[in-house]
C-alpha cells in the first residue's frame, strides 16, 4: 500500500506515541492528509504536534471523545487508514480509579471498530499493548503467549485487543493488532517511569524506584515504534489484515538498571536512586519475541538503549517548560 496520498485518522495523536507518529508521518509523506481525533485529557497536549503540521491545511484536529459514535463514524468515513492510539494508558492510575479505562479503552475501541464496519477503510491499525500478556511465562513472549492481564489497565487493553480480533473474525475488517512493549522517548508524560526518573534527577530530587527495581521490561525507543508502524502502512492489508504483531527489542532491562544508566548519562550521583514500597498489579518480566515482526514487517529496532535514553534525557533537559506544568500532578501519583 502507498500511504503517501491517503487520509490517515490518528486517534490519541496528541499523546506520547501518537504525536511522535503523527509528526513522523507528516514529515515523511508531504501529500497525505492527517485527521487527529483527541479528547485532550491530562495526557494529551497539542504542543506535541509540530507547528508546521498544525498550520498546514492537510492537517485537521477534532477535539472529541472516541466513545462518541457519531464523531468517530463521521471521521472514519472520511479516512482511508485508521491508526488508533487513544487510550487511558497509565497502569498505576488504573489501580485507583479504573472506570474510565474500560470506557475509553474498550468502549472507545468498540465505537471505532463499529465505524470501520460501517465505512470500510484500507487498513485499521489497532494499538494494543504487551501488558495484555502479564508476566512472561518463558524467556521471551511471542504473539501466542497467553493473555493474563495483571492490572485494570491491562485488562481494558486485553478487552479492546480481543474486541478487534472478534471483529476481524466476524466482520472481516482489515485490522492489524499491534502490541508494543514499553515505549520511551520525547513527549512522554512525566507520570511514566523513565520521564519521572529524568525530571526528578534534573531537579536533583530522589529518583524513586518501586520495590527493589528488579521488575524488568523490554524498552523500545518511540522512533523505532514509528518506523515499525510506517512499515505496516507500506506493507498494507493484503499481507497484514488479521495479524497480531509484537513490537519490542528482544532484550529486557530492570527498572533499577534504567535508573542507574540515566543517572550516569546525566552525570548525577548514583545515590539519588531511592527504593520505596512496591505497587500491586505490576508485571515482573517482559521480553518480546522479535521473530514475527522481523518476518512480517522486515523490521527490527535499531536504537540502542543508551542512545535512546540519551536522546530522551536531552529532550527533557531542553524542554523544561514542556514538563514543568505537570509537576503539580506528581502529588497525585506519589513519589
Ligand atoms: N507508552 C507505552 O509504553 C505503551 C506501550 C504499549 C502500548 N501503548 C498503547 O499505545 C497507545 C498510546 O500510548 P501513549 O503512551 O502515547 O498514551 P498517552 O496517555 O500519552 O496518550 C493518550 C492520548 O489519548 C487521548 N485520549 C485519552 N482518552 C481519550 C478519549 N476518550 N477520546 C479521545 N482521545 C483520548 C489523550 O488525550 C492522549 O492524547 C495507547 O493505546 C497505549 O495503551 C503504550
Amino acid at each position: 500500500m502507498d500511504p503517501s496520498n491517503k487520509t490517515i485518522l490518528i486517534t490519541g495523536g496528541a499523546g506520547f506515541i501518537g504525536s511522535n507518529f503523527l509528526n513522523y508521518v507528516y514529515k515523511k509523506y508531504p501529500d497525505c492528509k492527517i485527521i487527529l481525533l483527541d479528547a485532550l485529557t491530562y495526557a494529551g497536549n497539542l504542543d506535541n504536534v509540530i507547528d508546521e503540521a498544525k498550520n498546514d491545511p492537510r492537517f485537521r484536529f477534532y477535539h472529541g471523545n472516541i466513545t462518541h459514535a457519531d464523531i468517530v463514524t463521521e471521521l472514519v468515513k472520511q479516512s482511508d487508514i485508521v491508526v488508533h492510539f487513544a487510550a487511558e494508558s497509565h497502569v498505576t492510575r488504573s489501580i485507583y480509579d479504573n472506570t474510565i479505562f474500560f470506557e475509553t479503552d474498550v468502549l472507545g475501541t468498540h465505537a471505532i471498530a463499529n465505524a470501520v464496519v460501517k465505512h470500510p477503510v484500507d487498513l485499521f491499525v489497532h494499538i494494543s499493548s504487551s501488558e495484555v500478556y502479564g508476566t512472561a511465562e518463558g524467556d521471551v513472549m511471542d504473539e501466542n503467549h497467553p493473555l493474563n492481564p495483571m492490572s485494570p489497565y491491562a485488562a481494558a487493553k486485553a478487552g479492546a485487543d480481543r474486541l478487534v480480533y472478534s471483529y476481524i473474525q466476524t466482520y472481516d475488517i482489515p485490522a492489524i493488532i499491534v502490541r508494543p512493549f514499553n515505549n520511551y522517548g520525547p513527549c512522554q508524560h512525566i507520570e511514566k517511569a523513565i520521564p519521572n526518573f529524568i525530571v526528578s534527577a534534573l531537579m536533583d530530587q530522589p529518583v524513586t524506584i518501586h520495590g527493589q527495581g528488579q521488575s524488568s521490561r523490554d524498552w523500545l525507543f518511540v522512533q523505532d515504534t514509528c518506523e515499525a508502524l510506517d512499515r505496516i502502512l507500506n506493507i498494507g492489508p493484503e499481507k497484514l489484515a488479521g495479524q497480531t504483531v509484537n513490537l519490542g527489542t528482544g532484550v529486557d532491562t530492570s527498572v533499577a538498571e534504567i535508573a542507574k544508566r540515566l543517572l550516569k548519562i546525566m552525570n548525577k550521583p548514583a545515590d539519588l536512586a531511592t527504593f520505596i514500597e512496591d505497587r500491586p498489579g505490576q508485571v515482573a518480566r517482559h521480553t518480546s519475541s522479535i521473530d514475527k515482526a522481523a518476518d512480517l514487517l522486515q523490521w527490527k529496532a535499531t536504537t540502542s538503549l543508551d542512545e535512546g535514553l540519551a536522546q530522551t534525557v536531552q529532550f527533557y533537559d531542553q524542554n523544561r517548560q514542556w514538563w514543568e506544568k505537570y509537576l503539580w500532578m506528581k502529588q497525585l501519583w506519589g513519589p
